[in-house]
């Protein structure tokens, strides 16, 4: 059932051009422009016309829900706010009316996500849920929603449903804001094109993970490693940094690469390395000077970079190249080689990859 790979999380893994196919498929559209999405079309003007949007997650999911937190004040031009749902849930949060409330789980079991919603829709919130699981908890307490057809995620560790839950975000970003007409029609059609290139450029970047093997097997024996992105990028630095936490108990902390030099930067030292998550965007010179900082530290440079970029190349001690893609799409397949890294590292460690300590699937108690 493992279809031939070592273990599920690597199999899940190397699904992710499949199940972001899977989730695309019968909603996007490019050649027509369209995107279908019953759920979101049923409360289409409630959303565009929403005061604010509130993402309620937890863990890897949460991670998803910052991405979209970017990509939809970007795209739809709403005031988005991404809240841990343990901590939404017991703070007495203000929700009024009309709010919309966009909860996102691969379980749809997850208890603070699940009582967090049901609250806000005692309050009067439009639920939307962005479920992995059909029938579950959390997709039934919804108003609507959309599910993220990734299929039965069997590893721990939270892989191909994250690819999916950012699938998913981005169309109904783009779906909104078209609808709301904060988004360009040239834009749009630019964003759906690379939207539906993406399972072609995440098997690309799988076809190159015998490289990421070897750069697994080279910082194996660190003690700490540091994660660093910026803007759509932050929240893949913050993925990449928990999910080798998970897999190969190294620790491991992502942060904003701007932030390094307010504290974590005292960090950096020969020892340690640091991944920038550093493909072309709007951020991508600042990000470049981030680098040269931590190198004149003699920290370990390593780097997921856009195909062609020679400077990081030369900068950095590895590097992990993706293809070129629109920066509101590139989270999705940036996240792909961290997910690769971390699998590595920890069959190199001789880790239960596949269980690790301490962890469940569901997380179904407070
Ligand atoms: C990380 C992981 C967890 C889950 C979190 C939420 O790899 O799997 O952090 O993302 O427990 O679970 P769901 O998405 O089922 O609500």
């Amino acid at each position: 059932e493992k279809g031939g790979y070592d273990h599920f999380m690597l199999k899940e893994i190397f699904e992710q051009p499949t199940t972001i196919y899977d989730c695309l498929r019968g909603r996007l559209d490019a050649a027509a422009g369209t995107i279908t999405m019953s759920g979101i079309q049923q409360y289409a003007d409630q959303i565009i016309n929403a005061n604010r949007i509130v993402i309620i997650a937890c863990g890897t999911s949460w991670h998803a829900g910052l991405v979209a937190e970017y990509i939809i004040e970007d795209l739809c031009r709403i005031n988005v706010e991404v809240e841990y749902a343990s901590e939404f849930r017991y703070r007495n949060p203000v929700i009024n009316k009309g709010d919309v409330i966009i909860a996102i789980s691969q379980s749809g079991e997850t208890a603070d996500t699940l009582v967090a919603i049901e609250s806000a829709k005692e309050k009067g919130a439009i639920i939307l849920g962005v479920v992995n699981v059909v029938g579950s908890s959390i997709a039934r307490a919804s108003h609507a929603g959309a599910y993220t057809h990734a299929g039965p995620e069997i590893g721990v560790a939270s892989t191909k449903a994250f690819t999916a839950q950012l699938t998913v975000l981005m169309m109904i970003a783009l779906k909104v804001g078209y609808m709301k007409g904060s988004l360009s029609n040239e834009r749009y059609r630019r964003l759906l094109n690379e939207l539906d290139a993406v399972p072609e450029k995440a098997a690309w970047v799988l076809n190159h993970h015998e490289h990421i093997k070897a750069i697994a097997e080279k910082y194996k024996d660190a003690r700490d490693f540091l994660y660093l992105g910026r803007g759509y990028n932050f929240a893949i630095a913050l993925e990449g940094a928990l999910k080798l936490k998970e897999i190969s108990y190294i620790h491991a902390e992502g942060y904003p690469a701007a932030e390094m030099k307010h504290g974590p930067i005292a960090l950096v030292d020969e020892n340690l390395p640091v991944v920038f998550v550093a493909t072309k965007d709007v951020y991508h010179e600042k990000v470049v000077s981030n680098m040269q900082e931590i190198k004149a530290r003699k920290g370990k440079l390593l780097a997921v970079i856009t195909e062609g970029d020679e400077l990081s190349k030369t900068i950095c001690d590895d590097v992990m190249i993706v293809p070129e893609t629109d920066e509101v799409i590139a989270p999705l397949i940036n996240v792909i080689p961290l997910q690769l890294l971390s699998y590595y590292i920890g069959v190199a460690k001789d880790c239960n990859v596949d269980m690790p300590r301490n962890l469940a699937k569901s997380v179904t108690v407070e």
